[in-house]
């Protein structure tokens, strides 16, 4: 897809229909295994492999880890199905590699098309080297043609074909001393100051935030709906997927509205996630937990007194992940937020 003036939109390749049968070959000793993510032994499985495997920073000290509530959250959205979370095994059942896709909605200029949200590629680090990377992803993308679903959506550090784009990640750091003893990276040294300039103001600045119901699903499609009107890339919700992303969920994901005084309807939503991470031989620091702003609409208040109730909601998180597309800098500078990591880039694949 390509959207800028003079260039032709649409997809990158058009599918011609053909979809391999049989499932690619692994090396003996090696099989495929489909996994249930409703499965409580499954999902462990899943976040064992994902928690020792997944991330960890430059110095070894913080770890990604995975809960059963988020996976689930993230690989059983509606319409999910078994076949598009793709698991390799050893012969003695153990889980060496994965990689997930769940089915999403998305407005892609002027249409709307079903596409594949890919997610956690991952090989366990004793076999990282032997591209089994690409197998993963050519019997995912088999997998998702098998479905009728020829486009996909993912993200990644690295720059791969086909970039659409990319945004960039910004942190608010909540509890400036715990970051700053766990040597959170891109954080400056612990002074006075510094405490005092992240302290949050302790009265709500929103008049009328509170948590999101079920009955505000219509009303927050309404908001979504507009909000991502002219944009190029946007995700198209049916109620029943608004449901699953954006209401609260204990440990996982926080959502809070605004509606108007005079009762037509809502004028402002705020969703977060939480993710964990493990930190690593330190003697009095086990874990910090990150929330990481989903969506921030807002049409009467202002984003910054938005964001700033929303850093206070997240009350024991460590810092506040904003996604941002482009510089968001000088809108988010009165909330002190830092970059810390490089470009991440939402890209598609289509047949390779
Ligand atoms: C990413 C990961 C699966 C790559 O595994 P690896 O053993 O280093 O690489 P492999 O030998 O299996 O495969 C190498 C190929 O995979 C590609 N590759 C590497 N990372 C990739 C990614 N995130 N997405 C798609 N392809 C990727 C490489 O470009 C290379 O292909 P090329 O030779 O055609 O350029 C592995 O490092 C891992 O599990 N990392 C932790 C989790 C993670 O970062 N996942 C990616 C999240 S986007």
């Amino acid at each position: 897809m390509s959207g800028g003036e003079g260039t032709k939109k649409g997809p990158i390749m058009e599918p011609d229909g053909r979809v391999r049968q049989d499932p690619y070959s692994l090396p003996p000793g090696f099989t495929w295994d489909t996994l249930d993510p409703t499965s409580p032994s499954v999902l462990k499985e899943i976040c064992l492999l994902l928690s020792l495997n997944f991330t960890e920073d430059d110095d070894n000290t913080l770890r990604r880890h995975f809960t059963p509530e988020y996976l689930k959250w993230v690989l059983a959205p509606p319409g999910w199905q078994t076949q598009w979370l793709c698991g390799v095994r050893l012969t003695n059942k153990k889980l060496v590699g994965f990689i997930a896709a769940s089915p999403a909605n998305l407005h892609i200029h002027d249409s709307e098309r079903k596409v594949a949200q890919v997610n956690f590629l991952c090989v366990h680090r004793k076999l990282r080297q032997k591209r089994m990377s690409p197998v993963l992803i050519r019997e995912l993308t088999r997998r998702v043609y098998q479905q009728g679903v020829y486009q996909a959506v993912y993200t990644a550090p690295v720059v791969l074909p086909t970039p659409l784009s990319t945004c960039r990640f910004w942190h608010r750091p909540l509890s400036l001393r715990k970051l700053t003893d766990v040597n959170y990276p891109g954080l400056r040294l612990n002074t006075k100051l510094q405490l005092k300039l992240n302290r949050l103001p302790e009265l709500q600045k929103t008049a009328g935030l509170r948590t999101l119901t079920r009955e505000d699903i219509p009303g927050a499609l309404d908001l979504l709906h507009t909000h991502f009107l002219g944009s190029g890339l946007s995700p198209a919700l049916s109620p029943q997927e608004a449901e699953h992303w954006l209401l609260p969920k204990e440990n996982v994901l926080d959502s809070y509205v605004v509606e108007a005084s005079h009762g037509t309807g809502l004028t402002d939503l705020v969703s977060f996630y939480t993710v964990s991470t493990q930190v690593l031989n330190h003697p009095l620091h086990r874990q910090l937990r990150e929330a990481r702003l989903l969506y921030c609409i807002t049409t009467a208040t202002d984003p910054v007194d938005l964001i700033e109730d929303t850093l206070r909601l997240a009350k024991a998180e460590v810092s506040l992940r904003h996604q941002g597309l482009g510089d968001g800098r000088d809108k988010l500078q009165p909330l002190r937020v830092g970059l810390y990591e490089s470009h991440l880039g939402p890209q598609t694949i289509q047949r390779k």
